[in-house]
């Protein structure tokens, strides 16, 4: 089917999908192998939350990803990984490479005792074993559930008991930067604390020795020796459970947001098509992590779908310099380059030596992601890497929507800096004010819903329905909730303003305060805390923690110890990604009498605005204030 190619196809497209949905996209779904035709186009509701697309319908996704692609793209390069290390040499799966690397892969699995509806934990570097390994669960009918890297062995373990996985797929290590993680030693640490793994297969990425646990640990190489390259895919129902991404709420525990098969399958690829306006002989490069939704939706399924050539990338945008991102632009005459903002502001710190020195000609589309792009930095993109003539996908969308929503249409719709404009066929997007009212209108704010079911929406929080139901269908009664304000402006473009509940987004990782705050209070002596962001130059947000300690801790350690201290625990119960930026050791937190924080005070003094802090008088003690400002002041 064809593309929307200028503003006319997206208006009909627009209004086709609003009118009669089932039939746009019945239409959508047409594109692929079926097994079995679906009996019904959509089943919801929003009130009771459930929904159903495609019901009846049999499928396997990677039928679609690569057997599809074999006829006419066998030899066509699906993925070509660049190594962390830059003397490394590259590596180039072709679909019929790809293909027979899954199949092979998937007899692996089955061969540990992997069965359909099994979930399987992935603690993987950026390693086209990673994008096998989740496409070969796909193909057996397993619940791939990706880790990213980052986490550390308590959030790991967290999430492999939640999911309940009995396998774990990672390396021995993982090379980032001038760095190496520890993989499989912080994967020991984690199966022993979640119980339950019976097997854990290592990909060997470097020669280093690693421990190793007999009857449970085997080598990826030693297993793929083992089994035969041919694998039937198992037969999916199209609601059958595809994966399971654990991302964070404001409640201290992530959730493990689940998608399904045959819904996500449509929505990922009609975004990947028409957002980024790929054509067959594009190079299209996402340099977000496969531990991330952004991974999951646009390095693996949706380009795979679309028979795209991608490239994957192991490393980091500043290792071995800050030009690392264009050599790779240049040397593989990259098309399409889809980034988040946090590495373009990091980028556009160290300057334009490193741009200037590569061709960025071949680039004819720019992406941003996971975060509010500031002006700054969206012009910067645009000028200095788009060369001002690279349209801008300003692409929002969420872990629980599975493709992007709201986004410019590459080339198609106008761009405008810091917006994500327009939504896309089949999205119907309102602003609702705190009483769950439409706010009607141009030139308005309020909080984003969206009040039509779409085919990739999450299904359900694993092994939670009603978490899921409280946390995006209960706010505002019919509508799915985002928990982002948003402002819509004269044009009727979309601008979105940032998290309204208690989400962090740290340089485009979303992260709970709460979550945050629970592993702050892990570490001894510390009675309580309260976290915070804060706008942050590079980041996009810090973290501000307030912490206050008893006071047989205070009597035993200096303030510097125990905020060097405090951070290392938050890095052992989570990861690096939630390292506080400030710990502010504080004597009490301001509350009112009801014992509830008064969080907009300690936003405000995180933001370094040290008056206007509005009525506060009921608070408990409002003398509080004065010696956190006072000791905010003093920290500077
Ligand atoms: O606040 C929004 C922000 O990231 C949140 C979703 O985070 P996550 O589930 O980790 O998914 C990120 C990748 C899709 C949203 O609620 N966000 C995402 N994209 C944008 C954005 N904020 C502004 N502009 C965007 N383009």
């Amino acid at each position: 089917m064809s593309r929307i190619k200028n503003l006319e196809d997206y208006a009909v497209d627009y209004r086709k999908s609003v009118m009669d949905p089932e039939a746009f996209w019945a239409a959508q779904a047409e594109r692929f192998v079926w097994r079995k035709r679906w009996e019904e186009v959509l089943n919801y509701d929003f009130l009771d939350y459930q929904v159903e697309w495609f019901k009846g319908g049999q499928l396997n996704i990677t039928e679609n990803c690569l057997d599809r692609h074999l006829l006419h793209r066998s030899d066509k390069t699906a993925i070509h990984w660049v190594a962390n290390d830059p003397r490394d040499e590259d590596r180039v799966y072709t679909y019929k490479q790809l293909h027979q690397a899954v199949c092979q892969f998937s007899n692996v699995l089955k061969n540990n005792g992997v069965q359909k509806g099994d979930r399987v934990c992935l603690y993987m570097p950026m390693v086209p074993e990673l994008a096998i390994a989740v496409l070969a669960c796909a193909r057996i009918g397993a619940i791939h559930s990706v880790i990213f890297g980052g986490f550390s062995a308590q959030a790991l373990a967290d999430r492999i008991a939640d999911a309940g996985a009995k396998v774990l797929l990672t390396a021995n290590f993982g090379p980032r930067g001038n760095k190496v993680i520890p993989l499989k030693s912080i994967a020991d640490e984690a199966v022993e604390k979640a119980g339950g793994v019976e097997k854990v297969i290592v990909y060997q990425r470097t020669t280093e020795e690693v421990n190793w646990v007999q009857g449970r640990d085997l080598w990826w190489h030693e297993e793929l020796e083992k089994v035969e390259v041919a694998c039937e895919a198992e037969i999916m129902d199209a609601e059958d459970p595809l994966f399971i991404l654990y991302t964070s709420g404001s409640t201290g525990k992530p959730k493990g947001v689940m998608h399904t098969t045959g819904g996500y399958m449509v929505y990922t690829a009609y975004t990947f098509r028409n957002v980024f306006q790929y054509e067959e002989n594009d190079v299209y490069w996402c340099t977000a992590d496969i531990g991330w939704i952004t991974g999951h939706s646009y390095i693996v399924y949706g380009p795979l779908l679309e028979g795209a050539t991608s490239v994957m990338f192991e490393g980091i945008p500043t290792y071995p310099d800050a030009g690392r991102f264009w050599r790779i632009v240049d040397r593989l005459k990259v098309n399409i380059f889809y980034t988040a903002p946090t590495a373009i502001r990091a980028l556009m710190a160290q300057g334009l030596e490193y741009v200037e020195l590569y061709k960025l000609d071949s680039l004819k589309v720019l992406g941003t992601v996971g975060e509010p792009i500031n002006r700054e930095a969206w012009e910067w993109y645009h000028l200095h890497i788009g060369k001002g003539r690279c349209p801008i996908v300003d692409t929002w969308w969420q872990t629980e929507t599975g493709g992007i929503m709201i986004s410019p249409i590459a080339g198609v719709l106008p761009t405008k800096p810091t917006y994500a404009t327009l939504p896309l066929p089949g999205i119907q997007p309102v602003l609702v004010d705190a009483e769950g009212n439409e706010i009607e209108g141009k030139g308005v704010e309020g909080n984003l819903c969206i009040k039509y079911p779409w085919p990739s929406m999450i299904r359900t929080t694993w092994g939670d329905h009603e978490r899921c139901k409280n946390t995006y269908f209960s706010t505002f009664k019919g509508y799915y909730f985002t928990g982002d304000g948003c402002r819509r402006d004269e044009d009727g473009y979309y601008r979105i303003l940032g998290r309204v509940d208690d989400v962090m987004n740290v340089s485009g990782h979303r992260l709970g305060t709460a979550e945050v705050e629970n592993a702050i209070n892990m570490y001894q002596g510390v009675v309580e805390s309260a976290v915070v962001g804060y706008p942050h130059e590079i980041k996009g947000q810090g973290i501000y923690a307030y912490v206050v300690c008893d006071s047989s801790k205070l009597e035993v350690s200096t303030i510097s110890d125990l905020k060097t201290e405090i951070m290392a625990t938050v890095v052992e119960k989570i990861g690096k990604i939630a390292r506080p930026d400030k710990v502010q050791i504080v004597r009490g937190l301001p509350k009112t009498r009801s014992g509830k924080i008064m969080r907009r005070i300690l936003r405000k003094i995180a933001e370094g605005q040290m008056d206007n802090f509005g009525d506060i008088s009921t608070l408990l003690d409002p003398s509080i204030v004065e010696s956190i400002k006072e000791g905010a002041q003093k920290d500077e």
